[in-house]
């Protein structure tokens, strides 16, 4: 047995007087392209990675569900019959907002130990509550011999984030890491929930994920901010086209004649979500193709509207995309997820990714005063299931 996995078992086992029965894993994810659209019917490029949320389990014949962190150290005991009192408590949230939701679809639930080991860094972008949510929703599925389906419990897991835990946030984490496949990226559709696996092969480059490690601040209001902008961008273009339902339906063209009808900030917004739909349909050709260099383009210029227009990136992200566009070797690089901190990542010949990262790390830590993080990724299934 791989010794994080003994540690992990022999972990449960002092904690919970037992040994779990079963193992569920979650992955994080990226996004090659497609941000900030989700939440606006438009086209996401995601795929799961090798970094991901490990819950090991058994059912203690109690009525309470019991959630410890081996990182922090910390159990949350959830009483399943006030599963809808914890809103507000730090660690166990998002498990009790996934219960909470399952069981309002008619899912039972039982007592349970639940042990999380987390390798997705929090607040990094890379998506450890859509991780934990989607980890979460299997594991209390499986549990009650419950049949479930990926797709719907990433759809419930997305519920959860946005009616129990607050955050407005669209389906793209929660429906990659349910979906996700090996070496695949997830064309999906977030209006339709139409999806389609894309083989995620960069010939002579390879992706580089990095953390900008800035710490967490404001993340989810500025979120929210952002969604109600949009939205607000839509009813006003509704004047001249009625017949659109999201902004995803908007075309360049259609924005090119219309946009007069927005000022500001609000024309910004929604001229990033417009072009940045259009580009993923651009991506999604050129990865189809091997085109890698236009695929590198079109990220690069999905950063640089998320930093001009849509104003989610902030002095950090920023300084860390753009030291790894100066590489050589880099042909592109962008912020992924909500912004404001986390992750970018880079397409990088992958005889230059060494020197990368130690170029990349020296200049980011010159301009902003602290290292940014490289990690060893891989595209991976996003859930995997194990009856131990
Ligand atoms: C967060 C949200 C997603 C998506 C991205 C931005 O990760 O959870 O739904 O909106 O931000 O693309």
């Amino acid at each position: 047995m791989e010794s994080n996995e003994q540690q992990r078992r022999e972990g449960f086992a002092r904690v919970f007087g037992a040994q779990p029965q079963l193992r569920v894993s979650a992955a994080g994810r990226i996004n090659l392209i497609g941000e900030h659209v989700d939440y606006c019917g438009g086209k996401v490029f995601p795929a799961a990675l090798n970094l991901n949320c490990t819950v090991y389990a058994r059912p203690n014949g109690t009525n309470t569900i019991n959630v410890y962190a081996d990182d922090l150290r910390e159990t949350a005991v959830l009483d399943i019959a006030q599963i809808g009192a914890y809103r507000h408590i730090k660690w166990g949230k998002y498990q009790a907002g996934v219960a909470h939701v399952l069981r309002g679809q008619g899912v039972p639930l039982v007592g349970c130990d639940l042990y999380y080991s987390c390798t997705v860094p929090f607040g990094s972008g890379l998506s450890s509550s859509a991780a934990i949510e989607v980890a979460t929703a299997v594991t209390l599925c499986e549990l009650t011999g419950t049949p479930y389906s990926l797709k719907e419990l990433a759809v419930l897991s997305q519920k959860a984030e946005n009616e129990y835990c607050g955050v407005n946030c669209g389906i793209m984490d929660q429906f990659a890491s349910a979906m996700g496949k090996k070496e695949k990226a997830i064309l999906l559709d977030c209006k339709t929930l139409e999806y389609e696996y894309v083989p995620l092969e960069l010939g002579a480059y390879e992706l580089i994920v990095a953390n900008c490690n800035k710490p967490h601040a404001l993340v989810e209001s500025k979120y929210n901010e952002r969604r109600a902008e949009v939205e607000a961008a839509l009813e006003k273009l509704r004047v001249i086209y009625p017949q659109v339902s999201c902004l995803a339906e908007v075309t360049p063209a259609m924005f090119a004649e219309a946009k007069g009808v927005l000022s500001g900030k609000l024309c910004d917004r929604a001229a990033h979500v417009v072009y940045e739909c259009a580009r993923v349909q651009e991506a999604a050709a050129a990865l189809k193709k091997g085109d890698i260099e236009t695929l590198a383009a079109l990220i690069n210029a999905s950063h640089d509207s998320l930093s001009k227009l849509y104003e989610v990136t902030g002095r950090e992200p920023d300084a860390l995309a753009y030291a790894a566009r100066e590489q050589e070797g880099c042909i592109g690089a962008r912020m992924i997820g909500a912004g404001f901190g986390g992750c970018i990542i880079a397409i990088v010949k992958k005889e230059c990714a060494e020197t990368f990262k130690a170029e990349v790390g020296a200049a980011y830590q010159k301009a902003v005063g602290y290292a940014a993080s490289f990690y060893d990724t891989s595209i991976e299934d996003g859930v995997t299931v194990q009856k131990l």
